[in-house]
């Protein structure tokens, strides 16, 4: 059977990204082919997220217009990857025919062989039709699907079975040139801590935490490939731990290690999360791992992590993070509400005072903008919770004040099916209220983040440089003769020499408050020729250490592509609110002023 050109389309979060990623690899190390253009795909695959229902609504337009297709070329394979696949189960394929394969988040490493089976079907169904010389397509749909169920909380499943799921992360194909610098590495998956609006426990299913030699093993294959930059991800990072002494070995590999349950009672969490092991058994903490990914990989000159828990975030890693110089020192660490009554109905096991006691911790350990070195700080809240009171309200905008975030995600609140919210609290909260508290507090965030970035002028920063901005794409397309496609992968010729860039990256359009933390995927297959005046200058835009993004000119006779990848000094000048501005300082490579001093 001949592999499929495929169109393969990310929403939501860096989990996502990344498991798009892995699937790529997998299905080209298979022989197949991506497409930026779905038209020209006979495979279309969508890996959805479910966190809101706005998320899923996309996915359902699309799959409409897919049906539609599919009457006029019968052969087009439709897949839904992710969470709205594990969520939905068998629902999605009777309320959407045009499916033919449905993969949940935990069972990706099965992906090629769903695939393999729904081409064959659809090509035989096609070929059956023909014969019959149907004027129809076939009616029914290849049906191929891997779901995980309730399986993940089964307590002997991963204790029985190999995670093949961690041979995905291991198969990781790692190319020189298929990198734009930064990469993430998974070093948790799932979630346990069931606050009461999520679904993500339902849908990664249970925390596990992967061996610590793979995760530095993948490290260093990324050095080696040439990525300097590493983000780790984990819903709840901070509480990543693994014991050697309960290793369990399956076919000579380490398997992964489910996560503690984060207990509950009397409304009080306690704290399974400790520096080390009781009676002297050997963990590798957080911190530890940490530490272990800085000295082993020095290659990787700036080591981030995303998303902390505000619980169990303990001084060793605080002190990890102050005395390793490549680790950055920004944390996205979500609130979510300021009101204590409503953290208590969220089952987020933390009170406003006790997030802020860390907040503070976290400030007297690493917020030095003396040496350069600021503490920045994201976070996440909902507005519109069910019962959320004027006063509730009030209390998240005095925690947006008190936190002073760099930037903040805010989300109306949306009833998740499956979760505990949604069969407790009645969605009270009208649809106008809960948009004016979304803007009242992005309104808030904004002239808080526009302080913030204030005290970034006149000083000289560290920047990684991501590609070329969204504006200066937008001036090349005006003048290209051709339209350019609504991707990010791009090629531009400067004064007739042609330029390779991946990427372009700026603030995202969407209304949440994201500080343009979304980064456009990759497209390397792209290949346009914009045409850019050898005089004008480009406008390129990298982030801080801390996850704010500069935009700088690029001096002539600089190239653009010799700056891509790589951190660069950049003097700040202006603050736009959201981003800065600054004036690119004598060229260095890969280096910086602070690192490894
Ligand atoms: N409604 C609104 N926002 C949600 N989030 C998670 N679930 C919901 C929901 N049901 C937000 C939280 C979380 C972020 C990833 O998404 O703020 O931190
Ligand atoms: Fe969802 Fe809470 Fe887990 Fe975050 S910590 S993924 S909000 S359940």
């Amino acid at each position: 059977m001949p592999a499929g050109r495929v169109y393969l389309e990310t929403f939501g979060c860096q989990m996502n990204e990344l498991d798009s990623e892995l699937v790529t690899g997998q299905l080209r190390s298979l022989g197949y082919s991506f497409t930026p253009d779905p038209a020209t795909a006979d495979v279309v695959l969508y890996n959805t997220c479910s966190v809101r229902e706005h998320a899923e609504q996309k996915v359902w337009s699309r799959l409409g217009e897919l049906a539609l297709r599919k009457q006029t070329e019968p052969g087009l394979v439709v897949g839904v990857l992710g969470c709205m696949a594990e969520r939905e189960g068998d629902a999605l394929f009777k309320r959407m025919p045009v499916v033919d394969v449905m993969c949940g988040p935990g069972e990706l490493d099965r992906l090629p062989s769903l695939l393999d089976n729904a081409l064959r079907t659809r090509s035989a169904l096609v070929a059956e039709a023909a014969s019959y010389q149907y004027a129809d397509a076939p009616g029914t749909s290849a049906r191929e699907f891997a779901l995980q169920g309730s399986t993940s909380r089964r307590s002997s499943t991963l204790a029985a079975a190999a995670d093949n799921l961690e041979l995905l992360d291991l198969s990781r194909a790692i190319s020189p040139t298929d990198h734009s610098g930064t990469a993430y590495v998974r070093i948790t998956r799932g979630c346990n801590k069931f606050c009461t609006y999520c679904v993500v426990p339902f849908t990664r299913g249970a925390e596990v935490h992967r061996p610590p030699d793979h995760i530095v093993d993948e490290c260093k294959r990324l050095a080696d490939a040439g990525v300097i930059e590493v983000t780790l991800l984990g819903q709840t990072v901070n509480h990543y731990r693994f014991e050697h002494g309960a290793a369990v070995l399956i076919d000579g590999l380490v398997q992964p290690q489910k996560g503690r349950v984060y207990t509950h009672k009397d409304g009080v969490h306690e704290d399974p999360y400790r520096s080390s092991g009781a009676g002297g058994e050997r963990v590798t903490t957080f911190a530890d791992l940490l530490a272990r990914i800085h000295d082993e990989v020095p290659a990787i000159k700036r080591l981030r992590f995303v998303t902390s828990y505000p619980r169990s975030f303990g001084d060793d890693i605080l002190t990890v993070m102050r005395e390793k110089p490549r680790i950055c020192r920004y944390l996205h660490v979500p609130a979510q509400s300021g009101s204590d009554r409503l953290l208590k109905l969220m089952n987020r096991g933390y009170t406003v005072a006790e997030y802020l006691e860390f907040l503070d911790r976290a400030r007297a350990f690493l917020h030095q903008p003396e040496i350069g070195r600021p503490l920045t700080v994201a976070g996440d809240f909902i507005v519109g919770f069910p019962t959320e009171t004027d006063e509730d309200f009030e209390a998240s905008k005095a925690l947006v004040r008190r936190a002073r975030y760099k930037n903040c995600f805010i989300f109306k609140y949306s009833p998740r099916p499956g979760t505990v919210a949604i069969d407790k609290f009645p969605d009270d909260v009208p649809e106008n209220i809960k948009r004016r508290r979304n803007n009242e507090l992005l309104a808030l965030q904004n002239d808080i983040s526009a302080e913030v970035g204030q005290e970034f002028v006149g000083h000289t920063v560290e920047v990684f440089v991501e590609g070329i901005s969204r504006r200066e794409q937008k001036v090349a397309r005006r003048q290209a003769p051709a339209p350019a496609p609504a991707s990010a992968g791009i090629a531009l010729t400067v004064g007739g020499k042609s330029l390779s860039v991946d990427r372009a990256v700026d603030a995202c359009g969407d209304d949440h408050g994201c500080g343009g933390t979304h980064i456009e995927s990759d497209t390397p297959e792209l290949d346009d020729r914009l045409a850019v005046p050898e005089e004008r200058r480009i406008q390129m835009s990298g982030r801080t250490e801390g996850d704010v993004i500069v935009f700088f000119d690029c001096p002539a006779p600089q190239k653009p592509a010799e700056l891509i990848g790589r951190v660069q000094n950049v003097r700040i000048d202006g603050n736009g609110g959201l981003s800065l501005k600054g004036t690119l300082l004598a060229s260095k490579r890969h280096e910086s002023s602070f690192i490894d001093r």
